[in-house]
């Protein structure tokens, strides 16, 4: 019960006293109204960034579970991660690095910082990013003490955006078991078909080098036609999105090329994990 009695500040009073249509009324509550919702939601913010950070994380290992084909809606994605062992590559040397700890590096921060990356020269830009890190994480799945798959991070330009993802390769360097994409602002229904699990189900088996020792993978445009002599090398593009589909087949040949992944997957092909 509100005490008429209480003894209440001379200012205070004469707020209150003053007419629910007066204007200096109106605009001091409308400030108290926006500094208070201003204070809570700072504190959600700082609060909640911690829990923000780890889903963050978690939305990561997730993606990384799916390409390799190891997770099921539910599955307890802390455990299924237990199998995966991460390693932080030297591309330029092509052999791991314990420089600094794979297991906190964060790839998309370090393309962004002058001290962890390299700029990449235009005509070599094929992936149209501009700056990659040194280093990048490489994510070996093991059954036992024997690596069945790595998983390599890849990014690149499509039409509208650039795409982040995930490509999944057999332990011999060379074959792909998937590639997911788990962060692209392309079109739904034509650059983001790159999602559609029909398409991603196209990349299993493929081939990633020629005989040459050339990067062979490409998407092309139409239809890979059975029994050719590119069937290995070759995906299917996505209908009306021939940029996006570019842009994937252009990401691939940037990251298996001498740039990217090139030195550390012929070393495995050569001497094993
Ligand atoms: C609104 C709009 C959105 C589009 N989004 C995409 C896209 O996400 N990816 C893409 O490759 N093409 C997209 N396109 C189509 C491209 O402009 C281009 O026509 C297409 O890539 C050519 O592919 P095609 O040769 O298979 O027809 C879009 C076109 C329009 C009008």
């Amino acid at each position: 019960m509100p005490n008429d009695n209480e003894v209440k500040p001379a200012g205070m009073m004469n707020f209150l006293a003053l007419s629910n249509d007066s204007t200096v009324k109106t605009f001091i509550m409308a400030t108290l109204v926006c500094l208070v919702c201003a204070v809570f939601v700072s504190v959600s913010a700082v609060m909640l960034k911690p829990l923000q950070q780890l889903n963050k994380e978690l939305d990561k290992k997730k993606n990384i579970l799916q390409v390799a084909g190891l997770y099921q809606e539910g599955d307890d994605i802390e455990a299924a991660f237990s199998k995966i062992d991460i390693k932080l590559v030297d591309l330029e040397t092509g052999e791991y690095s314990i420089e600094l700890n794979a297991e906190t590096y964060d790839e998309r921060r370090a393309a962004k910082d002058p001290a962890l990356n390299v700029q990449i020269d235009k005509a070599s830009d094929l992936a149209g990013i501009r700056m990659r890190p040194k280093l990048m994480p490489v994510y070996q799945v093991k059954e036992g003490d024997v690596v069945k798959q790595i998983i390599l991070p890849v990014n690149g330009y499509g039409l509208w955006s650039t795409l982040y993802g995930f490509l999944a390769i057999e332990s011999d360097g060379q074959t792909i078991v998937g590639l997911s994409f788990y962060e692209h602002a392309e079109t739904p229904g034509l650059g983001g078909e790159v999602d559609n699990p029909k398409w991603k189900g196209l990349w299993s088996g493929k081939k990633i080098y020629e005989a040459n020792g050339e990067v062979g993978i490409d998407v092309i445009k139409g239809s890979v036609i059975p029994g050719s002599a590119n069937e290995a090398f070759e995906v299917d593009g996505l209908a009306g999105a021939t940029l996006t589909s570019r842009g994937v087949g252009n990401m691939l040949k940037y990251w298996m090329g001498v740039e990217g992944y090139e030195k550390y997957l012929k070393k495995i092909q050569t001497n094993g994990v």
